[in-house]
């Protein structure tokens, strides 16, 4: 039987999905990216999913959208199709988790994938780089935005102009990555981190989500006001209650996530 182009893998309450097809170093085409959005789908409909981790089998993450598929394409066709926004973006639709556990490359597209995630845990192996004007075009799926975001704009100016690939360590000291492993410890750090943050209290950890994000879209002021709203919103959940009691009481609360 014909081995799926992603792979969904339910690991207790934690979503694991493993983009498949090594034989391209999971390059990103329109197959690989609508089965990749119907996994988060499905993981974000399913109550017993708290958290998802994306990972690319094989050596690389991903190594950027598929090249070949792209190469007859043209204006119009893009334009239409409405490439990349149809179907790439599902993981920043997500109000559940996605970490990015990278394996290993993460280039072009598959390093924009990577920065769509809520954050980065990587591989000592991973290399990441925005090399798309060596191949004549140039990042299209947030890289110039969400990469100055997170390294700087001299480094991601540096990154997107000549195409060099970045080293875990590099990525880790310049703030990309949240933390590097060794390459055979990841998916089981990355499903150990997961299951903590899908066994807390789930609108908790939307809420807190949605903060965070809001912090890259709107001025301080206005992002500390929407955090305080919602912050007092946590105060009409069971679980807001439900944390206290279990802390006055020494013991481990027991969310029901409402
Ligand atoms: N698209 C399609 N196929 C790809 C691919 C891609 N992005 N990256 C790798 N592959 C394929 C190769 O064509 C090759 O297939 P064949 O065996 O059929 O020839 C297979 O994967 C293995 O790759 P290589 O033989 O090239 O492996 P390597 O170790 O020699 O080199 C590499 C690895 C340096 C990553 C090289 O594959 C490479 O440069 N890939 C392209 C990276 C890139 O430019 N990414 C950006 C794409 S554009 C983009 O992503 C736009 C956007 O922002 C949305």
């Amino acid at each position: 039987m014909k081995e799926p182009i992603v792979r969904l893998e339910i690991r207790g309450p934690v979503g694991l999905i493993t983009l498949n097809r090594p034989e391209a170093l999971n390059a990103l085409s329109t197959e690989l990216m609508d089965a990749l959005t119907d996994a988060l789908r499905k993981c974000e409909n399913d109550p017993a999913i708290g958290c998802m981790v994306l990972t690319g089998q094989g050596r690389a993450f991903a190594a950027g959208a598929d090249i070949k598929e792209m190469a007859n394409k043209t204006y119009a066709e893009a334009y239409s199709e409405n490439f990349i926004t149809r179907n790439w973006e599902e993981a920043t639709r997500c109000r559940k988790p996605v970490i990015a556990a990278v394996n290993g490359l993460a280039l072009g597209g598959g390093c924009e994938l990577a920065m769509m995630c809520d954050f980065i845990l990587c591989a000592d192996t991973a290399r990441f780089g925005q090399p798309e004007v060596k191949v004549g075009v140039m990042p299209g799926a947030g890289g110039t935005q969400r990469l100055s975001r997170s390294i700087g704009k001299s480094k991601a100016m540096e990154m997107c102009l000549t195409g060099r690939m970045m080293s875990a360590d590099e990525a880790e000291r310049c703030g990309l990555v949240s933390r590097v492993l060794p390459a055979d410890e990841l998916i089981d750090e990355a499903v150990r981190v997961a299951t903590q943050i899908a066994e807390l209290s789930r609108p908790m950890i939307m809420m807190t989500k949605e903060a965070v994000d809001r912090s890259f879209e709107v001025p301080l002021s206005e992002g500390v006001r929407f955090e305080r709203r919602l912050a007092h919103t946590t105060f009409a959940l069971e679980d807001h209650k439900e944390g206290a009691a279990a802390f006055a009481e020494k013991r481990k609360p027991n969310f029901h996530h409402r």
